[in-house]
């Protein structure tokens, strides 16, 4: 049997957990306040080397409210790095999504645990299908807005926030100026685990998407909720369902991934110098 998490008590409340994880790394770190949270999907791994100096490396499952994922490919960890320009970032390499079945407050935790440790600027990567023919695998995209297909929401209760700028233009700016050849897009964000069947892409390309993939939208959605400043920045890994008659299969997205991370490490770590 699994062990009873705290976030699946309905009467305990995840901000109450997040703040336990939040001062216990505080206590770990010795760091009272990490200024950017940055999240590292698929491809964006080895990003970790050029950030600056790991001072403290924090295995997911002793933080209240963390599991240990499920994906090959994703590290479970939460790191305190210390930039060049010495601001503190917390790099969670720790990320639920929603095809885990661990609910949705699991996969909203690393977001409430960001702010909970006074980060102002919540950066998230991953790994996505491009819905535009002309976006190859390798391509780096900012996303400038989603379409949340998941059906569900992070959300409790009457709690009703603006998603206008959801992905801040401030820091979409800044990205631009560090390589003002970045795509933008919208993100279409669906639960998975199954990848998408052709007349699904075709249905989210007429409601305006760029982009697809199965995390990101619950997250921004909690940072928004949160008060914090979202940067998404997507590795387009292969062209999505009947974009491209090509089989999808999990190994070549993370091989797809695995061939641009240096380029996108390189890019992740020159934008977070400049936020
Ligand atoms: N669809 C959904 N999620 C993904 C894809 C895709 O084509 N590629 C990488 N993550």
């Amino acid at each position: 049997m699994t062990r009873q998490q705290p976030l699946d008590d309905p009467d305990v409340s995840p901000f109450d957990v997040a703040r336990a994880a939040a001062e216990r790394i505080a206590t770990v770190t010795g760091v009272e306040r990490h200024d950017i949270a940055i999240t590292l999907g698929s491809g964006w791994a080895s990003a970790i080397n050029l950030l600056g100096e790991v001072t403290h490396e924090i295995p997911a499952r002793e933080l209240p409210g963390f599991h240990v994922p499920s994906v090959p490919g994703h590290s479970p960890t939460i790191r305190s790095v210390r930039s060049s320009s010495g601001s503190h970032l917390l790099v969670l390499g720790a990320r639920s999504h929603l095809y885990e079945g661990r609910g949705v407050r699991s996969v909203a935790h690393g977001a409430r645990v960001s702010a909970a440790c006074g980060a102002r600027v919540f950066v998230m990567t991953n790994a996505s299908g491009a819905i535009r023919p002309e976006w190859g695998p390798g391509t780096a995209v900012l996303i400038n807005d989603h379409i949340n297909f998941t059906g569900v929401s992070p959300l409790e209760g009457a709690t009703f926030i603006d998603m206008k700028d959801a992905y801040s233009t401030r820091l979409r700016t800044i990205a631009k100026t560090v390589d003002a050849t970045l795509e933008e897009g919208v993100y279409f964000g669906l639960r998975g685990p199954q990848y998408e069947t052709p007349a699904e892409i075709r249905a989210a390309r007429v409601l305006g998407a760029d982009l697809v993939g199965m995390s990101t939208v619950i997250e921004t959605i909690s940072a928004r909720e949160s008060g914090l400043e979202v940067l998404g920045l997507a590795l387009i890994t292969n062209r999505a369902a009947g974009v491209s008659d090509d089989v999808l299969t999990h190994d070549a997205v993370l091989a797809a991934g695995r061939q641009a991370e240096p380029r996108m490490a390189s890019l992740l770590a020159r934008i977070v110098e400049h936020l």
